[in-house]
């Protein structure tokens, strides 16, 4: 397998404020990459450094043998980004909000398909104004992927959503690797659900990637599974 996303000593400082010291983390083709660490550990500042939204001030950033000083352009054509709380033209309905961004990216895509792979389906024409956050969170997912990207870069993209919702996103994420070959780095903070769904597990704890694993090398280190190796890194 290959390295689709490689990171490697990515610094990053606020002011006073070091908050990423030397970060390395590899992804690797097709697969899913659960990226966990604290509120406030750095995990949406790493998002935003590969996605451009962020000058970084050190290391560097190749995704898909691309390097993002360089490259940005090319690289946000093949990546589908969900970072923070996603915004929308609120008096817009989803499929128009998602038609224009088809029509920013220049990309033509199925958007019915879209709406009914995210579970969006019935949701008539209401704009997005009278959206629940589950909705939002689903169209969110929708733009995220429409445009047919090769990898998908998700910040927390089932918060908000019920039981079923997160299910169902389980067994989307898992469609999109296994038919169609997407490889997927998400960040969470639901340790059940990522043990469900990552193959990978990157913990990110005082700067760095202080544990990158497999999940299942994860399960057999520790008995009590993600919970107790996440706490044994993070220090909690
Ligand atoms: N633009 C900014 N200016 C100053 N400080 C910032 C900025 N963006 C983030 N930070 C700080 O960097 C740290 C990391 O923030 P970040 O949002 O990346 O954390 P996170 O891991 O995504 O947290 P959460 O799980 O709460 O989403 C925090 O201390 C935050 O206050
Ligand atoms: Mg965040």
């Amino acid at each position: 397998m290959t390295n689709v996303i490689e990171i490697n000593r990515l610094k990053k400082n606020f002011g006073n404020l070091d908050v990423i010291k030397g970060c390395n983390l590899t992804v690797m083709k097709n697969e899913i990459y659960g990226f966990l660490g604290a509120n406030g550990a750095g995990k949406t500042t790493v998002f935003k450094m590969m996605t451009g939204l962020l000058q970084k001030d050190e290391g560097t950033i190749r995704i898909l043998g691309l390097d993002i000083d360089t490259n940005r352009n090319e690289i946000l054509k093949n990546i589908g980004i969900l970072i923070e709380i996603p915004v929308f033209y609120e008096h817009l309905s989803a499929e128009e909000n998602l038609k224009i961004h088809l029509a920013y990216m220049s990309e033509e895509a199925d958007i019915k398909k879209t709406i009914d792979m995210v579970g969006l389906n019935g949701i008539d024409n209401r704009p997005v104004s009278k959206f629940s956050l589950g909705m939002r969170a689903r169209l969110a997912i929708a733009r995220a992927m429409i445009h047919n990207p090769q990898i998908l870069i998700l910040d927390e993209p089932v918060n908000g959503l019920d039981p079923q919702g997160i299910r169902d996103m389980r067994v989307l994420f898992k469609k999109l690797c296994i038919e169609h070959g997407k490889t997927i780095l998400l960040s969470s903070h639901t340790l059940n659900e990522v043990e469900h769904i990552a193959d990978t597990i990157g913990i990110l704890a005082n700067g760095i990637v202080a544990k990158q694993a497999k999940t299942i090398d994860i399960k057999k280190e520790y008995k009590g599974g993600l919970e107790d190796c996440y706490f044994d890194i993070t220090g909690g």
